[in-house]
């Protein structure tokens, strides 16, 4: 396959607003988004945080195990537009791109993920954008987590504004899988040889088996008395 040459910064078209304009103000508009979208992560994690906190309170039960956040780096974002074959500014960005400011939240069992997605798309300046499930609707390598893409507000002196942020909800054994596929493919440099997807493959297929006797188990001690 033929490589894409990436642009260099003089040929990247640089507007702000639609207009042509200087690199510094280029830059300094991009830095600002950027701060919008780590404003966004801290919106939802302290929404997530607060949810768990309060079925501590309630039930002494936490449905997430942990909470993770990543801003996407200048370099990946750049990447991801050139592949996408968008120009590379920060309007096409900002339009294009809902993936800058993620959220990974790990439960401990599927009924979590499911009760997490519910309870941050009920609260009211949630909206949501796009919901893909590969828990119910796993993706051809095996992949499972619940995918959603949801705009939050972010309150600035002189206005609102909304930002996307992804947020992938999974369990701790999906959350496994997809941690050794991703180092494993991402060492691999290149396409994983079949026999060996199928592999890994087969390892999501008894994660999953392993999620849903857990669920199982977990339901038959509820139903124990206390
Ligand atoms: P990206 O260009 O990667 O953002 O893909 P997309 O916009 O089509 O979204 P998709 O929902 O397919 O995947 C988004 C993210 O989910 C990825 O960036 C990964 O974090 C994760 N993901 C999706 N598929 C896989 C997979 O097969 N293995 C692993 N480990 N992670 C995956
Ligand atoms: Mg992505």
């Amino acid at each position: 396959m033929q490589k894409t040459e990436m642009p260099t910064m003089e040929e990247m078209e640089l507007t702000v607003s639609g207009r042509p304009a200087p690199l510094s103000d280029v830059m300094k508009e991009f830095r600002t988004q950027m701060h919008l979208y780590a404003a966004g992560i801290r919106t939802v994690v302290m929404k997530l945080e607060t949810m768990d906190e309060e079925f501590h309170a309630k039930y002494d039960y936490n449905p997430i195990h942990h909470i993770e956040s990543r801003l996407k780096e200048p370099r990946s974002i750049f990447d991801k537009m050139n592949r996408l074959g968008i120009a590379a500014t920060i309007e096409e960005m900002k339009k294009s791109l809902t993936d800058i400011a993620g959220v990974r939240v790990i439960c401990n069992y599927i009924s979590d993920t499911e009760k997490v997605a519910e309870l941050l798309l009920k609260q009211d300046d949630v909206e949501l954008i796009r919901k893909s499930n590969y828990i119910t609707h796993p993706k051809e390598s095996g992949y499972r987590s619940l995918h959603l893409v949801v705009s939050v507000p972010v309150y600035l002196s002189e206005r609102t504004e909304r930002v996307p942020v992804e947020v992938q909800i999974r369990t701790i054994a999906m959350d496994c899988w997809a941690s050794l596929e991703h180092h494993l493919r991402y060492k691999a440099a290149g396409d994983v040889p079949e026999d060996l997807r199928y592999r890994l493959k087969i390892c999501a297929m008894a994660i999953s088996e392993v999620d849903t006797e857990m669920q199982e188990i977990k339901r038959a001690m509820d139903r124990l008395p206390r």
